[in-house]
């Protein structure tokens, strides 16, 4: 098989593609030949060393793929070979051939290509635990999504446009048009706005029922302080301290000291709440996952969601995939083929 590997940590250009031998799929696990792997800001983070939950260095990232089923370990009732499918996986999704357990795999709809499906798991999931699972978000609601034209965040605004909520998105300028088209009630330019100040102002003093915030750092508290009565916080990564292509520790130190304490009194007396989110671990709740997915992969059948790729690169651009989205040039999904 080929992978992608991660030698040491650095900037994009570290990213090798190696060959090793086929793995065979043991009691419970199916074997993918991987059609297309999601990229997901979390690679990046491993990448720059700035990921503590990545295995250790080399090694393979790599959340999610699809492809086709073409063997199955012992005690597998439920998925054959031929099988059109996607998978969440612990690492090693940067990959043509994986195995994985059969409890983290989904048969696809007919007539979803490869790449919209592996768009489908980290970020969808990610969003509908926050949104559904968690948020409750309610029509009518107003919804703060940051990076809004982002993976996750175009899997949110698809899920508040489905609920009747309405999103305040945050992105740069360039991507505001498609934002507004793709349902988003008011845009915010971060590079240049306070987002802040533009959601009171949007609000006319109310503020947001939810906010979603993976910027981190100073961002968590004033996104705390975007929320109106009953407002819900979902604080589930830090890219602010990624700015750039390789690791400073000065950002993440600075990102980590800039963060908001919350005490549970203030939370009662203003009747709001924080909380985090992290899908990657979650691994012992694998059939409530699958469950969640099913639910998901059903409503991308019948066209309520529409996985957004922006891009796709082969195995021997991965780089170039990072620095795609280091650059913020991304629109949705980025896509790794072998
Ligand atoms: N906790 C979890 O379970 C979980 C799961 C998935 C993702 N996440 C987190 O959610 C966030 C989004 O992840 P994603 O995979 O969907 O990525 P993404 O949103 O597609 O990431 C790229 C976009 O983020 C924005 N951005 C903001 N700060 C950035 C920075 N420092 N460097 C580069 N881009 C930045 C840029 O858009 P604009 O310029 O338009 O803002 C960029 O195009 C990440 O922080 C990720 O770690 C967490």
């Amino acid at each position: 098989m080929r992978q992608i590997w991660i030698p040491k940590a650095g900037g994009p250009e570290v990213l090798e593609v190696r060959e090793a031998a086929d793995p065979t799929p043991g009691e419970g696990e199916v074997r993918v030949r991987v059609a297309a792997s999601g990229v997901n800001f979390a690679d990046i983070m491993a990448r720059m060393g700035l990921y503590p939950d990545a295995p250790p260095l080399p090694c393979v990232v790599g959340y999610e793929v699809a492809g086709t089923i073409d063997a199955i370990g012992a005690g597998v009732t439920d998925l054959k070979a031929g099988d059109r499918v996607l998978s969440i996986t612990q690492f090693g999704g940067y990959t043509d051939t994986l195995v994985a357990p059969a409890m983290q795999v989904a048969r696809l709809p007919d007539g979803l290509d490869f790449e919209a499906a592996a768009a489908i798991p980290v970020n969808y999931l990610t969003a509908w635990l926050m949104l559904v699972r968690l948020g409750n978000v309610q029509a009518g609601e107003r919804v703060l999504v940051h990076a809004a034209a982002g993976g996750v965040g175009q899997a949110a605004v698809q899920i508040c446009n489905w609920k009747g909520a309405s999103v305040i998105g945050t992105a740069s300028p360039g991507k505001h048009a498609r934002l507004k088209a793709a349902g988003v009630a008011h845009c915010i330019d971060y590079t240049s706005q306070d987002f802040e100040a533009e959601v009171k102002r949007i609000t006319d003093g109310e503020g947001v029922g939810v906010a979603l915030d993976a910027v981190g750092g100073s961002s968590f508290g004033k996104s705390y302080r975007c929320l109106g009565s009953l407002g819900r916080l979902y604080c589930f990564g830090v890219s602010s301290f990624a700015p750039g292509k390789s690791r400073s520790i000065f950002a993440a130190l600075k990102g980590l000291l800039s963060t908001r304490r919350y005490g549970p009194i203030g939370m009662m007396n203003e009747n709001r709440g924080v909380h985090g989110v992290n899908l990657g671990h979650l691994w012992h709740i694998a059939p409530e996952l699958r469950a969640m997915l099913g639910e998901i992969v059903q409503l991308v059948g019948d066209g309520t969601f529409a996985p957004v790729v922006d891009a796709t690169f082969s195995f021997d651009q991965a780089a170039e995939a990072h620095r795609y989205i280091q650059d913020r040039k991304n629109f949705g999904k980025v896509i790794l083929t072998p």
